[in-house]
């Protein structure tokens, strides 16, 4: 199981650059547009950058900005042409009918694709099938129209494990912190995770116990044997 960051935030990603866990980082339109900046190209280079100061050599997943698919090719085309240079770079199309062309043209030229906005078992394995790198699913979004995420996550792995396609399940849209592990129950390959989640996921109170006892006992033998010394000396 995989963990990436599902950030456009450099600040964010570089706090769990410099923490070694990370193993790829999605982005989206939205995610950029709440990522206080101005120029499109000028941010995801400065992802790029960042991602190169700390040698990640991890995907990074850049998405498309329309809903034409005529325009996502041509603006793929764009992607490859100006971040290429990061060799893991995957360009990020949404599942649909005319956009699996897309996705199926980029992977005849073996550029990663990440299928995303994927909320059901079809959706995934058609992109799957397709040639998609990745198949995003939706976990949080899948729930909200009451459907059970952890199904859909569990059917499209057992059907990508029976195919043989190398295609990995990214798990996104996490709310809960229960989300991330419930996903890697069912089987995601991949957990794209908000970073405000991670400090609470390397943490726990037995921890904290652990290393207070530790510290305490530590302490008071340091004082005993400091204690023990002075008496000897006097
Ligand atoms: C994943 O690739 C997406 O960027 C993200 O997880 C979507 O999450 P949301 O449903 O919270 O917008």
């Amino acid at each position: 199981m995989k963990l990436f960051v599902d950030t456009a935030d450099v600040k964010e990603l570089e706090t769990c650059l410099e923490r070694g866990f990370a193993c790829g980082v999605t982005t989206n339109p939205m995610l950029i547009a709440r990522a206080n900046c101005t120029d499109f190209r000028e941010h995801i280079r400065s992802m790029i950058d960042v991602l190169i100061k700390y040698d990640a050599k991890i995907p990074l997943s850049v998405e498309v900005n329309t809903t034409d698919p005529a325009k996502m090719a041509h603006q793929s085309e764009e992607f490859v042409h100006e971040f290429g240079d990061y060799p893991y770079l995957n360009i990020k199309i949404p599942i649909g009918w005319n956009e699996l062309k897309v996705i199926a043209q980029l992977a005849r030229r073996n550029v990663p694709v990440n299928c995303t906005c994927c909320m059901s078992y079809n959706q995934a394995v058609m992109a799957a099938r397709a040639g998609a790198r990745y198949v995003s699913l939706f976990w949080g979004r899948i729930r909200d129209v009451g459907y059970d995420a952890g199904s859909v996550v569990r059917q499209t792995r057992e059907s990508l494990d029976k195919s043989g396609l190398d295609s990995e399940i990214i798990v996104g849209s996490i709310r809960h912190l229960v989300d991330v592990n419930e996903a890697i129950q069912a089987g995601g390959h991949i957990i794209t995770v908000p970073p405000k989640f991670f400090p609470q996921m390397c943490a726990h109170p037995k921890t904290d116990e652990a290393v207070a006892q530790f510290m305490t006992e530590f302490r008071a033998w340091e004082q005993a044997v400091q204690a023990s010394q002075i008496k000897r000396a006097a």
